[in-house]
């Protein structure tokens, strides 16, 4: 029998669209979701018209749009939430509505319409004010920011559906994603793309404090594999959350360095381009690093590309797409 579409919510969106190509390309049914509030069409359009691939534009703060998209479904990959800890300053109403009460609605939508298992993206941002090294399932600190506010509940309400009604909800807590598609742009992009981008304008990248917080750096293949491997994850799963990660960490002149290193080689100019430091900013952790072994040990997740290999991947990308 053909497999019933899964749905992804935030498909457009970075780690999304990489999600669904992977989907896709193993030949799975896929059904795509997205208000395009940072997501793009351009992610996907290679997809559109594949078999077996559908776009859905709607929201997951409303319900009819999410019963609609759930019909048929038997798992969701939910990614979608309005991304950056500084946004959630700005903004935290926003960040709120879509990222509790849309994963709220959704569960409520998934219980409904009889969803198998739910895979959703927590974040690291969950360990707040802790200070353990590695970051250890289990001993999380207290939130940051609003942001991390929305992911722990999500947490705490997605363990409550599986204690209280069964549902197989299974988060995984993703450590600075990078890789092709992140979006340069805007107030809140991600440090990467935007270092990426300004040293290929031959400008300074600009780095919040002294440059020596460190980050545990996941290309986006390894989430990808991670969500897959959630999917298929036996029963014992349901209800846990694992963190995500390389498992290993690079501060970020380092990271810099090695973006300058990359870059120079096409354009020699950029070798001579420096960094400008700007101050802390407030919600920013200090160090990062994941240990992964709860996700290896329940998941079978084992991360595939180095920070490194991500590096070799991504940077080619945005040299040809932001030139
Ligand atoms: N990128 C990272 O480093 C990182 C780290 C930790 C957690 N996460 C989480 O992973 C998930 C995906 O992040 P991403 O980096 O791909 O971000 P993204 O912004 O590229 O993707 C999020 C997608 O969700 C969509 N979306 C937002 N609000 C929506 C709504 N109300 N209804 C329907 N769609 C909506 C956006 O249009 C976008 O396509 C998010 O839940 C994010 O919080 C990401």
């Amino acid at each position: 029998m053909a497999h019933p579409p899964i749905l992804v919510t935030g498909g457009a969106g970075f780690i999304g669209s990489h999600l669904c190509d992977a989907l896709v390309a193993a030949g799975r049914p896929v059904r795509c979701f997205d208000n395009l509030v940072t997501g793009k069409r351009a992610n996907i359009a290679h997809l559109e018209g594949r078999p077996g691939f559908t776009f859905i534009q709607g929201d997951i703060r409303a319900m009819a749009d999410l019963r609609a998209a759930l019909d048929g479904v038997r798992d969701v990959a939910h990614l979608a939430a309005l991304g950056s800890v500084p946004r959630s300053i700005a903004t935290p109403l926003e960040s709120e509505a879509t990222n509790l009460a849309g994963f709220l609605g959704l569960l409520e939508a998934a219980r409904a319409a009889g969803v198998r298992r739910i895979v959703y993206a927590s974040s690291s941002s969950v360990y707040g004010d802790s200070p353990v090294l590695p970051k250890k399932e289990g001993t999380e600190g207290r939130p940051l920011s609003p942001y991390a506010v929305t992911k722990s509940m999500d947490e705490a309400y997605a363990n409550l559906y599986h204690r209280m009604h069964g549902t197989e909800v299974v988060g995984l807590r993703f450590f600075n994603v990078f890789g092709e598609r992140q979006d340069p742009e805007g107030p809140y992009a991600a440090a990467i793309p935007k270092f990426i981008r300004a040293f290929l304008r031959h400008e300074p990248p600009r780095i919040h404090g002294d440059g020596r917080q460190t980050r545990d750096f996941t290309y986006v293949g390894n989430a990808v594999d991670a969500v897959r491997c959630a999917l298929d994850a036996p029963l014992a799963a349901a209800g846990e959350v694992f963190n995500i990660a390389c498992g290993t960490s690079c501060d970020l002149l380092t990271l810099v360095d090695r973006l300058r290193e990359r870059l120079a080689v096409g354009d020699p100019a950029v070798a001579a381009v420096g960094v400008e430091h700007a101050p802390e900013r407030p919600g920013d952790v200090r160090a990062s690093l994941a240990d992964i072994t709860k996700a290896r040990d329940l998941l079978g997740y084992v991360p595939r590309y180095s920070l490194a290999d991500g590096l070799d991947r991504a940077v080619p990308w945005y040299v040809e797409h932001l030139r």
